[in-house]
């Protein structure tokens, strides 16, 4: 028959689904006594309504059936008190009581990558929404940031349908298909045009990266707004390892534009890693491929900036649906050739490996 003390040992091994830490460490088992084999468990919850209890269920009753003896498991699951939540935050927040909040991504070994593009519409949310669970899908922690103050759409793409939990001092973003998500559309009423002046937009970015609960993400993927402006310069000073990835089309207007992009890039020292072209074909119930955009944008942006072609999305409408209704086309539709794109993106990128490249001679026209 398990002890009480084995009961507790096997716990140890169970991560809490939201906060990825074991539940025993953060404090979370209240009771766990086992009598001739019942096991008997009372289990706090920070959150109110916890979306993933029925996953940490699973995860502990899997746990215990691994010890010898126990033939019955009688779980509770309570929520918190405040005084509680507060406890468990402390024990969270990578900075000590009454120090200075941190930035978790300055000295990390998360590698963080800003999709960019000098203009917009060009795919840069739907890139970071499919690349970021294609990163999962490879095994890694991903977390994704939507810098787009203005025209956040990541929420709705990435299908999150809850808002972050509050646990004390901290922000914990809510997940969907292995990413965890922050988006100023959480804070904000979508019908409402958000008026965010620089200090304050400065400000509000930094909150993202410091009172948020991360983890130890092994990527943060950003999602850029258009443009390169005050939101940029504040991404690089928070986040100087960022390594960009730029977006275009295969046209040669939009390959201008996002040469501008890497331009801002050079400008805050940032290195551009690779370039992404989306929309670079659309093929036809007759097997035919159709470049509508035209062509070779992409590998001639990626040939001047001196980096790789990361790969080549193609046009189809179930990306485009896969994003309007939050089932995003890499979890969709696995097989489909766009799908295949982006994990053959992920691929490459985790290939590639965090490095700096640095390119003097480089000039933007
Ligand atoms: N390869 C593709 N095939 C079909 N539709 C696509 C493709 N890429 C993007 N779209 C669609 O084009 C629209 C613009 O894409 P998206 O929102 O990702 O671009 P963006 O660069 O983030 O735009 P914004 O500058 O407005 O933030 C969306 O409706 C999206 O679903
Ligand atoms: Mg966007």
């Amino acid at each position: 028959m398990p002890t009480d003390e084995q009961v507790m040992e096997a716990l140890r091994g169970v991560d809490d689904p939201e906060l990825g830490r074991s539940i025993v460490d953060l404090g979370m088992v209240r009771r766990a006594s086992a009598k001739r084999g019942a096991v008997d468990l009372e289990i706090g919850i920070p959150i109110e309504g916890a979306p993933d209890a029925a996953e940490l269920e699973n995860a502990i009753r899997e746990a215990l059936s691994g010890l010898e003896g126990v033939k019955s498991i009688d779980a509770r699951f309570t929520t918190m008190s405040e005084d509680e939540r507060h406890a468990l935050s402390d024990r969270l927040r990578p900075w000590g009581d009454g120090q200075a909040r941190v930035n978790p991504f300055t000295d990390s070994r998360t590698r963080v990558l800003a999709v960019s593009s000098g203009k917009g519409g060009v795919g840069k949310s739907s890139i970071t929404t499919n690349l970021s669970i294609a990163l999962a899908q490879r095994g890694h922690q991903v977390a994704a940031l939507d810098a787009d103050v203005w025209g956040f759409s990541m929420p709705r793409m990435l299908g999150v349908d809850r808002p972050p939990s509050i646990v004390g001092e901290l922000i914990v973003p809510p997940r969907a298909h292995g990413v965890r998500l922050i988006s100023m559309g959480f804070f904000t009423d979508e019908d409402q045009p958000v008026i965010w002046r620089g200090p304050m937009l400065h400000k509000a970015l930094e909150q993202f990266l410091t009172d948020v609960w991360w983890g130890e993400p092994d990527y943060l993927v950003i999602d850029m707004p258009p443009g390169t402006g005050d939101i940029s310069l504040s991404m690089a000073q928070f986040l100087p390892r960022a390594e960009v990835i730029i977006v275009t089309t295969p046209q040669v207007a939009a390959q201008r534009v996002a040469q501008r992009a890497a331009g801002m890039a050079d400008k805050v020292r940032l290195s551009v890693v690779g370039v992404v072209e989306n929309m670079s074909w659309f093929t036809g119930d007759d097997g035919k491929r159709y470049e509508i955009f035209g062509s070779g944008g992409g590998a001639d942006l990626a040939h001047d900036l001196g980096v790789e072609l990361l790969g080549q999305i193609p046009l189809v409408p179930a990306l485009r649906e896969g994003g309007d209704d939050g089932h995003p086309i890499v979890v969709a539709a696995p097989d489909s050739e766009a799908a295949q794109a982006f994990a053959g993106i992920a691929a490459r990128v985790d290939e590639m490996g965090p490095r700096r490249i640095a390119h003097p001679e480089l000039k933007i026209l």
